[in-house]
């Protein structure tokens, strides 16, 4: 018999699996489910877009590129990042196409890690930053960002966090699964900390063209930042091409040249079709954005209301498509309210503590989803009993494991007599005496 436990490496066996995975899982089969849960536009391709990738597939485009990427690929990036970010990259030497941010950031880390060096993560945060610090044998230290600092992080939180092995900083704005994002001023701050150090920013800038307040700032942008910034960037969220698995990095040049000798032995190029298809995407669809973006903006201001009229504390997220309620009214953890959710009502959402520390309490509902979908999971009647706000005459008394009161004839109600606490309880309806409800708790 082989003992694969003692084969497989020990770092790789001690990653846990993303928190947000189960619940696609669970969704997968469930007729009629709500997925506000995947972190993926809603939207097609745009078909100018998806017509470049046929074209060069019609014209036989079907080969390798160059490890780097295509060169007018590159062109394109630089002339785009210039228009939209005033940001100077050149195309030969300092951008490198990759399969993916995904592909970027792993990248950016084995390219600049030694075993035992310190990278900083804002949390909660996108779920792939740890592990793959932990991969090039780093030590992730995690920075709770809190609400009452609208998810961002603050110089002092960054000052503590720092120690002689601190090697880099993750920016994660705008942040899944928070919406935040850091405007000029707080990037200002930041450098602050940081000039006079050998710290490293690595910007994950896959939400950029996604905010709603003002324009992104990189913190590249900044002085002296330029210099110590990687910036990571990518197609799959401002032109809904997550499919194509295509996204770039940018930074100093012998940065860049030695990720291109890991890129160059681990993927060869990226995809050749793809890269055809983003040229299209950079060059003209500056007009798909703007339309996503308006949409997503739409929904974005529905759902925060949606949940502040619940009853949810909901933070005003002004950047990526994602929100994320307080759930700590009803008294349950994140991971019971989805599970709740979603076995009652057949509606996905991911639990808070999925990103880490900082998310307990939370809830991420994405707004990357029709307004059919999000008006359908706002009326969930599981929802409304969870806040009370809509069921705010409840089960009043206990009369021999009976409960009375008055209550829409659905389960799940805040039972609030004097030894119970503010529990929740499953209460089965059992019938209507004139016109109060009675009904049997249930445990659970
Ligand atoms: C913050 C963040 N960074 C990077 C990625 C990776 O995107 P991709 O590899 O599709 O470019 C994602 C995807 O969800 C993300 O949310």
């Amino acid at each position: 018999m082989m003992d694969y436990g003692k084969i497989m490496c020990r770092r790789v066996q001690d990653i846990q699996p993303s928190g947000i995975r189960k619940y696609f899982d669970l969704l997968q089969g469930m007729e009629g489910g709500i997925s506000l849960g995947i972190g993926e536009p809603d939207f097609q391709t745009p078909w100018h877009i998806r017509d470049a990738g046929i074209f060069s597939l019609e014209k036989g485009f079907t080969k390798y590129t160059p490890n780097a990427g295509l060169s007018d690929l590159r062109g394109a990036i630089s002339r785009y990042l210039k228009r939209r970010f005033d940001l100077e990259y050149a195309a030969v030497g300092q951008i490198l196409v990759t399969v993916g941010g995904s592909e970027g950031l792993d990248l950016t880390f084995r390219t600049l890690l030694e075993p035992g060096d310190e990278v900083i993560i804002p949390t909660p945060s996108f779920v792939c930053y740890g592990p793959l610090v932990s991969m090039a044998h780093a030590v992730p230290v995690l920075v709770e960002t809190k609400e009452e600092h609208e998810f961002r992080l603050t110089p002092e939180e960054l000052r503590r966090a720092i120690t002689p092995r601190t090697k880099a900083l993750v920016l994660p704005f705008p942040c899944n699964p928070t919406g935040g994002v850091m405007g000029r001023a707080d990037l200002e701050a930041l450098a602050d900390v940081l000039r006079g150090t050998d710290i490293m920013v690595i910007s994950d800038e896959i939400y950029a063209e996604l905010t709603y307040g003002g324009r992104h700032v990189s913190m590249a942008n900044l002085p002296d930042m330029y210099e110590r910034t990687v910036v990571v960037n990518g197609f799959s969220k401002a032109y809904s091409m997550t499919g194509w698995r295509l996204g770039y990095v940018c930074g100093p040049k012998p940065i860049i040249s030695a990720m291109t000798k890991l890129h160059q032995y681990g993927i060869m190029s990226a995809p050749t079709t793809s890269q055809y298809a983003a040229i299209e995407a950079l060059d003209h669809g500056d007009g798909d954005i703007e339309a996503m973006r308006e949409e997503y903006d739409g929904r974005r201001r529905f759902l925060v209301e949606g949940f502040r009229r619940l009853g949810l504390s909901c933070f005003e997220p002004l950047g990526a498509f994602y929100t994320f309620p307080c759930i700590k009214s009803t008294g349950l953890t994140s991971e019971q309210f989805c599970d709740r959710f979603l076995a009652a009502e057949k509606v996905a959402v991911i639990p808070g503590s999925a990103f880490g520390p900082g998310g307990e309490g939370y809830v991420r509902a994405t707004y990357a989803a029709s307004m059919h979908d999000l008006g359908e999971a706002l009326e969930r009647r599981w929802l409304e009993g969870q806040t009370g706000r809509v069921l705010p005459v409840l089960f009043e008394e206990e009369k021999g494991g009976l409960w009375q009161g008055h209550a829409p004839s659905y389960a799940l109600v805040r039972a609030q007599g004097e030894n119970l606490h503010n529990r929740l309880l499953d209460v089965k309806i059992t019938g209507v005496e004139g016109n109060v409800l009675v009904g049997v708790a249930v445990d659970g």
